[in-house]
């Protein structure tokens, strides 16, 4: 905590609304931010938590373009699916927002004003590659042509995904447009620069007096500076995006047609107009500024580690070179969170997507598995196995036994009122004793954004609680020592309903059903910025809550467990993306098996390999292993057997683009004819994932 502030603004990066939510989003970003903002809640802290989509840049007009749609349906759809996947996982955000709203524009735009007024932009007129028939500048990504090294004829300009050279543009021969397959033309273009390097003292100094920043986080900012800083475009010839104020280009003699904001200009101000948009819901459309032009304010931009650029160098500078704004006082970015031992990938379909994560299972018990897996200083990773094992033995097992046990004793032996504490043991003062110093203890992990730590500190809490019960030995002492006996429970419920305030920020729906069956009431709300009803705060989870006779509510199951099926299924479901290379993750050279003996070209030009689409797919009875597939040809179509059914179910196969051996001779299975094979890679683990294959069915793979 800043020393002197009063008032928190956290912000979570906006996500590009071109995509659904995915587990590395929430690890990365938007639930360690939630934690922290419901425990600052709790205290007392007064705190906005503002997020919203990110709705401009190239990618999202790419796949407008794709679909034959307008940008502005994209985003539509994708503002709603993630708005509402957020809302149901427990993201408590005081005003979620996007970048297409109008006031959004104009309050990038106004910022864009001042920097220009203030001189601080270079500009800088080059020439670009252009498609004159879609009408825009290419970047170099949508540039495509012949790669000069290995003749790859479909190279990127600015790599060759055949022989991994990077290139640039212009070593491309015959480049073409992506988007039209016109040839490129060279024209001049002007735009507006952000001298970075202006500013790199004022920020080394800055950054120089926050060494408390997360070593991962200064570990990349150093590397950046030390390699110096240079100009960066500000503004971008494309038609999707926050356009170039008019007087501005006017000024400056430049032609403001077509031109907008580059999306990593406008994105970050999307903090600031959601700001100001929440200020007006609440009636006082001033407000925003004492969260932003306040010395009294801290500002903290929760963040993946692959934004750390944007946030500690690029928008600080924009920051400094307005003036009117404070600076991040923290940028706690997470490394990445790996999926079942494989980088995440979207576009292969190697992600959980939150959205469907929920339609089955509840929030908290994801909620719990990921911030006990945070990848805080290193990347981490999520696998099915874990998360059952977090919530059965965890969640069930520890809080949800503690829990269960505890009330139901309070219901059937003491009437569903909590029992005096009278004579107390120094086992019972013990714990008392253990419980006053963990609020303080927890709040300082999670303000230092150690999170792991902090949940581990309360669970530890959680497992003492049932060792005290084990000992205490109540279904005993109950029939001899019934004063023990109520002690034993007193204590035990006093544990329950400390941890019901300190699980809050990590698991507020189970929590709020916890307090529910203590009846337990008063606690401020965590998710939201005021509670005039508030009786209890994070600090008193330190001290005994429920006096002797408190009727109890009406006891519940707090978690289920997690059956193997469902595991099984979501791996199952995983393990049906295509195997790609180059995913990222480091692969043990001794877990590769060894290469097979030479054969002769001849030999290999005997297979006759093609792509297939599988149209139908279906589990041969009484065979663990075999899937009986139908598959397009396209001169024919054959029934090949799979042996995959235990890595792979029927609806991982059907519609998919395979690679099939066509002249494999047919061979009988359990009574069934196999004509032919499918092609599929093996894991690590030894299951099995088809070779995604792209081309028309019976194109010939050589
Ligand atoms: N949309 C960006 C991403 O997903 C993050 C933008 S953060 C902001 O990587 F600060 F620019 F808003
Ligand atoms: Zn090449």
């Amino acid at each position: 905590m800043k020393p002197g502030t009063k008032r928190t603004l956290v912000t979570a990066a906006l996500p590009y609304a071109n995509g659904p939510i995915h587990l590395g989003h929430l690890a990365g970003a938007y639930l360690p931010a939630d934690i922290y903002c419901r425990q600052q809640r709790l205290t007392g802290r007064d705190l906005v938590f503002v997020c919203g989509s990110d709705e401009h840049g190239v990618p999202i007009l790419l796949r407008a373009r794709k679909e034959g749609v307008d940008p502005q349906v994209i985003v539509d759809r994708y503002h709603k699916m993630i708005q509402e996947a957020f809302a149901s996982f427990g993201m408590s955000f005081d005003f979620y927002g996007r970048t297409t709203d109008p006031l959004h524009r104009e309050t990038s735009q106004d910022f864009f004003r001042v920097l220009a007024k203030k001189k601080t932009f270079t500009l800088k007129t080059d020439s670009q590659l252009y498609d004159p028939k879609a009408g825009i500048f290419l970047a170099d990504r949508f540039i495509r042509g012949t790669c000069p090294n290995c003749s790859y004829e479909e190279a990127y300009g600015d790599q060759c995904e055949k022989c991994g050279r990077s290139l640039s543009p212009d070593d491309l021969l015959n480049p073409y447009s992506a988007l039209s397959d016109a040839a490129p033309v060279v024209k001049e273009t002007t735009h507006w620069y952000l001298p970075l390097g202006h500013f790199q003292e004022r920020l080394t100094q800055w950054i120089d007096g926050h060494g408390d920043w997360k070593p991962n986080v200064l570990g990349q900012i150093q590397s950046w500076l030390t390699d110096g800083l240079g100009d960066r475009a500000v503004t971008r010839d494309l038609p999707w995006g926050v356009p170039v104020p008019q007087d501005v280009a006017e000024e400056a003699g430049v032609d403001a047609e077509g031109k907008v904001l580059y999306v990593w200009f406008d994105a970050p101000i999307g903090y600031i107009s959601a700001t100001r948009r929440w200020a007006e819901a609440q009636g006082d459309p001033e407000l925003w500024k004492q969260f932003w032009c306040s010395e009294e304010s801290q500002l903290i931009h929760f963040i993946g580690k692959d934004n750390i650029v944007f946030h500690c160098l690029i928008f600080p500078t924009m920051l400094m070179a307005h003036g009117d704004f404070i600076l991040p006082d923290n940028v706690p970015a997470n490394e990445f969170l790996n999926l079942e031992g494989e980088k995440l990938s979207t576009s292969r379909g190697w992600a959980v997507w939150l959205h469907e994560y929920l339609e089955e299972m509840p929030a908290d018990y994801l909620r719990y598995a990921l911030a006990a897996t945070f990848p805080e200083t290193r990347d981490t990773d999520f696998s099915w196995k874990d998360y059952q094992a977090r919530v059965n033995n965890e969640l069930a097992d520890t809080l949800g036994n503690l829990v269960n046990r505890t009330l139901t004793f309070a219901d059937r032996y003491f009437e569903g009122k909590v029992p005096p504490l009278s004579h107390p043991s120094s086992k019972d003062l013990g714990l008392l004793d253990r419980l006053r110093e963990i609020p303080s203890r927890v709040g300082e992990l999670l303000e230092t954004y150690k999170m792991r730590e902090a949940l581990a500190e309360i669970m530890g809490l959680a497992r003492e609680g049932n060792r005290f019960f084990n000992e205490q030995k109540p279904w005993a002492t109950r029939k001899e020592d019934l004063r023990a006996c109520g002690n034993t429970i007193h204590i035990s419920l006093q544990l329950v309903a400390s941890l019901s305030i300190l699980l809050d920020p990590f698991l507020p729906a189970s929590c709020a059903s916890l307090r529910a069956m203590l009846n337990l009431r008063g606690l401020r709300n965590s998710a939201l910025r005021e509670d005039k009803e508030a009786l209890l705060f994070w600090e008193d989870a330190g001290r005994p809550l429920l006096e002797a006779g408190h009727s109890l509510g009406q006891a519940g199951i707090l978690f289920q467990k997690v059956e193997d099926a469902y595991v099984e299924a979501q791996r199952k479901k995983l393990k049906a993306a295509p195997i790609q290379g180059g995913s990222g993750v480091q692969v043990d050279p001794n877990q590769v098996p060894e290469f097979r003996e030479l054969i002769e070209f001849e030999d290999f030009q005997k297979l006759d390999l093609r792509v297939g689409e599988v149209l139908e797919a279906e589990k041969v009875k009484k065979s663990k292993k075999l899937i009986r597939c139908l598959v397009d040809l396209g001169r024919e179509k054959r029934q090949i057997l799979a042996g995959v059914a235990e890595s792979l179910g029927p609806e991982d196969l059907i519609g998919k683009k395979v690679i099939v051996v066509a002249n494999l001779k047919a061979r009988k299975m359990l009574g069934l004819e196999s004509q032919g094979m499918i092609l599929m890679a093996e894991r690590p683990d030894g299951s099995l994932g088809p070779l995604g294959a792209e081309g028309p069915a019976g194109a010939v793979v050589r």
